[in-house]
Formats: structure tokens, C-alpha cells, sequence
């Protein structure tokens, strides 16, 4: 019993551990609102890449967007309504996406 009760204990604490971090499926259902302008190939289009980056520098970002540091109008108003939890969200999917090689 006590053994079950210590299993369970560190599968709960592992799962809020996961929690902390942003939900990679989230982001991919949040994405959509990015991908009309941010290429997912990674493709610069005078529109900076966005994908395979950090994701602490990510959600950083995207804060300072938000918080009128950075001063783009149309990223400004992207942000303006987004939580943390979807923030992260958006860096953890964005992060698992990997450039593809541009030819030169
Ligand atoms: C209407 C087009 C548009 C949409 C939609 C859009 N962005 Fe952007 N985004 C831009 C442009 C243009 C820039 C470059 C702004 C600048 O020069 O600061 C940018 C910049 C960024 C940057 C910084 C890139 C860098 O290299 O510094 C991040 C991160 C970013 N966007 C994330 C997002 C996310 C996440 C979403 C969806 C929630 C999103 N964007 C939706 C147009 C868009």
C-alpha cells in the first residue's frame, strides 16, 4: 500500500513537472494564427523564421512584443490577447519544428 502510495506520488509530481513546460499540441492548434505570415519551412520571406528556436528566447519574444518593447504593429496586436500558458505553448511546438536546408 505505502508502495502504491509512492507510485502514484511521483507519476502526479512528474505530470505537473510536464505541465510547467508548454503544450506542444496546444501550440500546433494555436500555430494556425502564425502560419498565414511565418513560414514553417523556416523560409524568410522578409518575414523572419520562427521555428527551431529556443524556447525561453521564444516566449521572450513574444513578451516584449506584447509588453510595446518591440516595436512591430502587427506582431504587437498578435500577442496583445495571448496568455503565458499559450505562449509557451506556441514555443514548445514551434521549437520541435526543424528548418529545412535553403539552397543558395
Ligand atoms: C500578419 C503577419 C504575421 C502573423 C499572423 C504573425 N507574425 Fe510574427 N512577425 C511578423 C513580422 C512582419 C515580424 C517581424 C517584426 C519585426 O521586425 O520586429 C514578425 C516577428 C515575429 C517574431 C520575432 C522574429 C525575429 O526574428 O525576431 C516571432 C517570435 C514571431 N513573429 C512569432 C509569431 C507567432 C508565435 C505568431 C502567431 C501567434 C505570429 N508571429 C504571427 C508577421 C506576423
Amino acid at each position: 500500500m505505502v508502495r502504491l502510495f509512492i507510485l502514484l506520488a511521483v507519476i502526479t509530481i512528474g505530470s505537473s513537472e510536464l505541465q510547467a513546460k508548454g503544450d506542444v499540441e496546444f501550440g500546433e492548434y494555436l500555430s494556425n494564427m502564425c502560419v498565414t505570415c511565418h513560414q514553417l519551412s523556416g523560409t524568410d520571406n522578409g518575414i523572419p523564421s520562427i521555428v527551431g528556436w529556443d524556447e525561453e528566447a521564444f516566449v521572450k519574444t513574444l513578451k516584449s512584443y506584447q509588453a510595446k518593447e518591440r516595436d512591430n504593429p502587427v506582431m504587437q496586436m498578435i500577442t496583445e490577447p495571448l496568455t503565458n500558458e499559450q505562449m509557451e505553448a506556441l514555443a514548445a511546438y514551434f521549437a520541435t519544428i526543424k528548418p529545412v536546408e535553403q539552397p543558395d
